[in-house]
């Protein structure tokens, strides 16, 4: 059975003083009927995981880099943010691939280097709003995912979820029904199928395009959405908290 998880990707947000707002609110709200997650800049990942010590609540960073370590001015490692005290990194969202021009095989490198490092990995894939009007989303999801279908170990997706987030409804107030957002996870899961019938059963395949308290029951509700990547919502405790109860 998997479980729901509620992720929450503040982004470029937040400071020490929400930081400590944000997760003290997640915390007073005590344990829910699901996992959550919060994705802090990685300035106030030690200082979010050490007011989450001991806690139901986990931490994870943004991105990593493609590279084990060296000179690589202004950036961080998975092994780094697993030092830190992170148990996830969110690889792979459309923001990155789109504005730092991750490709796939970027995606796919940086997969295995949080891998690597002991880290859950999740990886967002989605298609952009004239890849939906051309009918392409599950043929660019398919791409997205290639790479990882064949290059990871079935071992490696035990520490992978899928974040479904359409392009198109990141930040922009426009949700995807939760028919579409079926639609896509239930292909998501076929791909994943085509790789092993386990991996398919146990990887968790998260929504993510402006979910909100009012919106997250329904989508939750369908089969094979198994809880959600929350923007612009996850720096709203109150919102936050309702969509984790729903
Ligand atoms: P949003 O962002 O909830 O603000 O749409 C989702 C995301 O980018 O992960």
């Amino acid at each position: 059975m998997r479980r729901t998880l509620v992720a929450g990707n503040w982004k470029m947000n937040a400071s020490q003083a929400q930081t400590e707002s944000l997760v003290a609110g997640i915390l007073d709200a005590g344990e829910l009927d699901c996992d959550i997650a919060v994705f802090p800049p990685s300035l106030y990942l030690t200082q979010a995981v050490a007011l989450a010590s001991g806690s139901h609540l986990s931490v994870g960073g943004q991105n990593c880099a493609d590279q084990i370590s060296g000179a690589f001015t202004g950036e961080v490692s998975a092994q780094m943010l697993a030092d830190c005290g992170a148990q996830m990194v969110i690889i792979g969202h459309s923001e990155r691939r789109t504005l730092y021009g991750e490709t796939d095989g970027v995606v796919l490198a940086k997969t295995r280097l949080a891998l690597d490092s002991g880290l859950v990995a999740v990886v967002c894939v989605g298609e952009t709003l004239d890849e939906r009007k051309a009918g392409d989303a599950e043929n660019v999801v398919a791409t997205q995912l290639a790479l990882l279908l064949k290059e990871l170990s079935d071992s490696d997706w035990d520490k992978v979820v899928i974040a479904y987030e359409p392009v198109w409804a990141i930040g922009t107030g426009e949700t995807a029904t939760p028919e579409q957002a079926q639609q896509i996870h239930a292909a998501i899961r076929g791909m994943l199928a085509g790789r092993s019938a386990a991996i398919a059963e146990r990887t968790q395949i998260l929504y993510g395009g402006s979910v909100k308290a009012a919106n997250a029951a329904e989508l939750f509700s369908q089969p094979d959405i198994d809880g959600g990547l929350v923007g612009g919502a996850s720096l709203d405790v109150a919102e936050f908290i309702g969509i984790c109860r729903a």
